[in-house]
């Protein structure tokens, strides 16, 4: 008699169309501050600019095999998670430029929607969350990242066009889930680089709110100069700098999300 293991990692998404609101930033520190709580975490850079893997000292160059290879080559999700030496345990999947070929390749492959989502579930049991780091587009990548996942972390940047292109990123959310992924919803809104001493600041959060209501995590994400330096030094900020703001809020963020997982 065969015997199914099911998994038990939940999978997020983090998306945003708009590039530079934090995707990156939050995927790396939300994934090291679950680590730093003892949960069992693989980030998958799903973003060719390979930010989330370089910015955990990972490098294409360094690794043969990568997310592409195994999107056009059927190399199994398992031979190119790589374990960076650091304080803070994680698993990552890196990427880099290569990876920008990848949706045109995919393009004729039949399911070509559900590539990423069967990868993910023969490494699911192994992990406890797995977070995937999409790239700025609503693109094949991001397609595939939103059909495998469990739901979505949406990071929005405090500044006037916060809102703009969010009504294209919920329909989109809305058109996966009708088609491809009925399960998929909103872990949460995420606010980020948050500047107490910019008014504006405070009204782009109340009118956040005012639409998403308890959709919005009570942690904000302040705008703090480790988070922007930490990547440069391979590192993330809980281990860069863990007394810092932002380290503080990530922390903090963790334990929200884990305390909402009930
Ligand atoms: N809270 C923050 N405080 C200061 N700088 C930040 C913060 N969040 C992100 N950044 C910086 O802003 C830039 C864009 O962030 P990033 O996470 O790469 O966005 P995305 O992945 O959405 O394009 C990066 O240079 C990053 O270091
Ligand atoms: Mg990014």
């Amino acid at each position: 008699m065969e015997t199914f293991i099911l998994g038990s990692g939940k999978i997020i998404a983090i998306a945003n169309q708009k590039g530079g609101v934090g995707k990156t930033t939050s995927a790396v520190n939300l994934s090291a501050a679950l680590a730093r709580k003892r949960k069992k975490v693989l980030l998958v850079d799903s973003d060719p600019q390979g930010n989330a893997s370089s910015g955990l000292g990972v490098h294409q160059r360094d690794h043969e095999s990568q997310l592409y290879h195994c999107y056009t080559q059927e190399i199994p999700l398992a031979d190119v998670l790589v374990a960076p030496n650091k304080k803070v345990k994680l698993t990552v999947v890196p990427s880099g430029i290569d990876l920008a070929a990848a949706e045109m390749e995919l393009f004729p492959v039949e399911k070509r929607e559900y590539v990423l989502k069967k990868m993910l579930d023969t490494v699911k049991k192994d992990f406890d969350y797995i977070i995937i780091d999409c790239p700025p587009s609503l693109g094949l990548l991001t397609i595939n990242s939103l059909t495998g996942a469990d739901s979505v972390l949406i990071p929005m940047q405090c500044e006037y066009f916060a809102m703009e292109g969010l009504a294209q990123l919920i329909k989109t959310i809305r058109s996966v889930k009708k088609s491809l992924n009925k399960d998929l919803y909103i872990e949460g809104l995420l606010l980020t680089m948050f500047d107490k001493r910019n008014r504006l600041t405070f009204q782009v959060e109340e009118e956040i709110k005012k639409h998403f209501g308890d959709q919005v995590f009570k942690t904000v994400i302040p705008r703090n100069v480790r988070l922007s330096e930490c990547p440069s030094h391979g590192q993330s900020v809980i281990e860069y700098d863990v007394k810092s703001t932002g380290a503080q809020a990530y922390i903090k963020l963790a334990n929200e999300f884990v305390r909402r997982q009930k």
